[in-house]
Formats: structure tokens, C-alpha cells, sequence
């Protein structure tokens, strides 16, 4: 809802009726997404309401293919929802052009996939300088941030490693300071330790959760291993096509060894 603050700003503090708190980093409104699969329709979004404030950690836990990656993805504007609204720091996103969209996504969000999408020939200074170049930095500053956030991730003695030659929990390292290079308000990681070992997926995840605290992010973390969601400030579970807090229903059906949801001993989804 929008109205006029003391000052004399416009301000949305969110739906009418709602406790006019903090305004929240992201919000969602009813927000749904619908794919034809053939003639038939799959619904993984249907009515989610949704925000987060600003240094909250908040994990999603759902089996596979509750919808976890495509609510991701629409609060990245890596997609746009059937209906409803996304709304960053109190804007709709529905109203951004696409420049404006560009800058959104690359400048205020930092994304983490389960696999770590990194050029493997280009050095892993390279591959996190590349969102500074996007943005107009000019090469040698942005290798000099480049390297700046690979100490931050304790990698400062592999930046001029091809990617590829990378081990997996280095190059899931590599991942999460090139979502960080930009200094973006929001960490969206998708399963970040999905394809990594007992061992780093512990590291890669304490990683974030240090990140997370020293930039002041707003992190929203998808992820099968409830052991590590239960480690953010919230958990929610995502489930027919509805968000809703905790994770007993998923704590009742998973197995201690294999976490939750279909996975393969060697860890990929
Ligand atoms: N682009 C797409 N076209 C059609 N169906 C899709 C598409 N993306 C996802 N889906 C379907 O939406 C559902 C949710 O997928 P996803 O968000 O990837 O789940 P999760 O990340 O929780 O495993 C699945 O049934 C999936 O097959
Ligand atoms: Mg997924």
C-alpha cells in the first residue's frame, strides 16, 4: 500500500492490513507460475506470499521439483510469474524496464547455482571480474575487486586458475564471490552445496553464512539437507505449489542419510 511518509516520500510499506513494520527487501504477492507440460498445466507457484527483511537468512526446503528453482528464478527476474507481483525494495518488478531489469539483476542480486556455471578456460579472477565488467568497470579494476573477493573466499592463491582445473568446493567458492563482486542486497542460492561432499558442503555453507553476516545480505537459500536449513533465521517449506514456515512434513519423510527429496548417493539432483 502505498502512502505519504512524514517526509514527504512515497513509501509502499506493503497490502493494506498488513502491520506497517520494516520495509522488507523482497516481497511476493500472491505470486503464481504456471508451465504447459503438453496439454497439461504444472502449477509449482499458486498463491505465494512471501518477504524477507533485510540480514535475514531464510531457508526453502521441498522435494524435488516443488518449484524451489523456479521461485528463485522469478525472485531474480530470471523469469516472470503467471501472476501476481515481486517486489524489491518496495518496487514491483513488473514495472521495471528492461534496462532497469539488467541492472536489477546483476547489480542487487547475487545468484548461486547447485552447479557453479563458471567459464572453465577463463581464470577464476576472470570469472568473478565478469559482472564488474557488465557493469562498466574498467579490466583492471575489476580484476584488482576480483581478487579482493577471491581472499574473501580463501582462494586468493588459485585466481589465475583456469575454472575448470578448479576442485568442485573451489569452484563452488569461485561461484559465491562472483555473485558478491557487485555488492548486490540479496544472496539467492539455489541447492549451493547440492553437488558437493559431506566436508564442503559444510565449508561452502559456512561460507555464506560468514558472507552473509559481514555484507549484510538478505540471503534466500534453497537446499535438500534440512540439517543446513535449519542453520538460517527461518525455514519454510515449499510444497503444491504453497510456501508455508517449518519443515516438520519434510522432516517426517526424510531419511537422515540421504536428506530430503530424491537424491542419487553421489549427491546430484
Ligand atoms: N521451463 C519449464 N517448462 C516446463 N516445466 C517446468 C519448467 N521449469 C520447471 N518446470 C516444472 O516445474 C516444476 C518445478 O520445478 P523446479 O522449480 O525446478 O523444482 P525444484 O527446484 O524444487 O526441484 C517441475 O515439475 C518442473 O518440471
Ligand atoms: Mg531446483
Amino acid at each position: 500500500m502505498l502512502r505519504q511518509a512524514n517526509t514527504g516520500v512515497v513509501v509502499d510499506d506493503g497490502p493494506a492490513g498488513d502491520v506497517p513494520a520494516s520495509p522488507a527487501v523482497l516481497r511476493v504477492e500472491n505470486l503464481r507460475k504456471a508451465f504447459l507440460s503438453g496439454s497439461q498445466e504444472i502449477v509449482p507457484l499458486d498463491g505465494i506470499n512471501f518477504a524477507i527483511e533485510r540480514g535475514e537468512m531464510v531457508s526453502i526446503v521441498g522435494a524435488s521439483g516443488a518449484g524451489k528453482s523456479t521461485f528463485l528464478h522469478l525472485l531474480a527476474a530470471l523469469d516472470t510469474p503467471t501472476s501476481g507481483e515481486v517486489y524489491f525494495a518496495g518496487n514491483s518488478l513488473s514495472t521495471f524496464r528492461e534496462a532497469e531489469l539488467a541492472k536489477y539483476r546483476n547489480g542487487k542480486v547475487g545468484f548461486v547455482w547447485q552447479r557453479h556455471h563458471l567459464l572453465p578456460d577463463f581464470t577464476a579472477a576472470e570469472n568473478v571480474a565478469m559482472p564488474l565488467l557488465v557493469r562498466g568497470q574498467s579490466l583492471s579494476r575489476a580484476l584488482q575487486l576480483s581478487r579482493e573477493w577471491l581472499g574473501e573466499v580463501g582462494l586468493s592463491d588459485r585466481a589465475d586458475q583456469p575454472a575448470g582445473r578448479l576442485s568442485g568446493g573451489e569452484q563452488q567458492r569461485v561461484a559465491i564471490a562472483r555473485a558478491l563482486v557487485n555488492d548486490p542486497a540479496l544472496l539467492l542460492a539455489d541447492e549451493p552445496t547440492g553437488d558437493l561432499d559431506e566436508r564442503n558442503a559444510e565449508a561452502v555453507f559456512e561460507l555464506i553464512e560468514r558472507l552473509h553476516g559481514a555484507h549484510h545480505l538478505s540471503s534466500i537459500l534453497a537446499t535438500h539437507n534440512l540439517s543446513l536449513a535449519r542453520r538460517a533465521d527461518r525455514v519454510y517449506t515449499l510444497e503444491h505449489g504453497k510456501i508455508a514456515p517449518g519443515a516438520e512434513m519434510l522432516a517426517a519423510t526424510a531419511s537422515p542419510a540421504a536428506g530430503v527429496g530424491a537424491r542419487t548417493p553421489g549427491g546430484r539432483a
